[in-house]
């Protein structure tokens, strides 16, 4: 099996192939979407709210943050791993962001870690990246910021805060960043970003021009019933489909026909 590095990412981008990644933060998923060749595989801070049931990202701290990643990096032989450094764990400065990088990368054995922010937090990217560790940035929706957006709303679509992200955009990738994550911005102005950069970038809510896409596993799968944006396409019902098991399992308990005389010793 050949490794996915930031190399085969970068070439994917020049030869015009689609990146796919989705999150992961346990074993035994991060297996099955490793088996299936999935190319990155993000450990999100989104496991605040579908691991821990948290309203927002903001509350997951770095130790369990390093807890996911390890889990996830057992499981996997060819995808790239990436940790999003979560809220409170770099924005004192550069020095801080790097501890926590260093904690992650020594461990989980992860590839790179993601960082929400653009030349707020330029300084850390370069720290981190002088320290040898590939940095994947983050524009847009970017939800440890919530409380100042107010709204998990579509962003960029007046002009000055479009023109922000693009330059942002520009010194991620100035900075060294290997690759950049677009959440919930209109289609043209994530196209631009795609077109003026180098490195690849990856869109959720972001629309079909980038080079790549991103779901959460638990939106990709069904399992998040109420969660509806018109962004998310779902492979499955899972939710349905486990809700109807468990009913079964209760049923076939309570009757008595589990377990048989097959399923005993
Ligand atoms: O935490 C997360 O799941 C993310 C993706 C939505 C990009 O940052
Ligand atoms: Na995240």
């Amino acid at each position: 099996i050949k490794r996915i590095t930031t190399h085969v990412l970068q070439k994917m981008k020049h030869d015009g192939e689609r990146i796919s990644m989705l999150t992961a933060y346990d074993f035994s998923m991060a297996k099955i979407f490793d088996d299936a060749n999935i190319d990155i595989l993000l450990v999100g801070d989104s496991a605040s709210n579908v691991m821990a049931g948290h309203e927002t990202t903001l509350p997951i701290t770095l130790d369990q943050m390093i807890y996911h990643a390890a889990s996830v990096v057992r499981a996997i032989k060819r995808s790239f791993v990436v940790v999003d450094l979560p809220f409170g764990s770099y924005q004192g400065n550069s020095k801080e962001a790097l501890n926590s990088t260093i904690r992650i990368m020594k461990e989980t054995g992860a590839h790179g870690i993601k960082i929400e922010g653009g030349e707020e937090i330029i300084e850390s990217v370069k720290r981190i990246i002088s320290a040898g560790v590939p940095v994947m940035g983050h524009l847009g929706l970017t939800p440890q910021s919530i409380y100042k957006f107010g709204t998990y709303a579509v962003r960029a679509t007046e002009e000055a805060e479009a023109q922000k992200l693009l330059n942002d955009a520009k010194l991620l990738q100035d900075a060294g960043a290997f690759a950049i994550v677009l959440e919930k911005i209109p289609a043209q102005l994530a196209k631009k970003v795609a077109e003026a950069l180098e490195i690849p970038v990856i869109g959720i809510g972001a629309g079909k021009y980038v080079d790549g896409q991103v779901l959460v596993m638990h939106d990709m799968l069904g399992i998040n019933k109420e969660f509806k944006p018109r962004f998310l396409r779902r492979y499955l019902n899972l939710y349905d489909q486990i809700l109807d098991a468990t009913k079964q399992y209760i049923t076939d308990v309570k009757g008595r026909d589990f377990p048989n005389d097959n399923e005993q010793y």
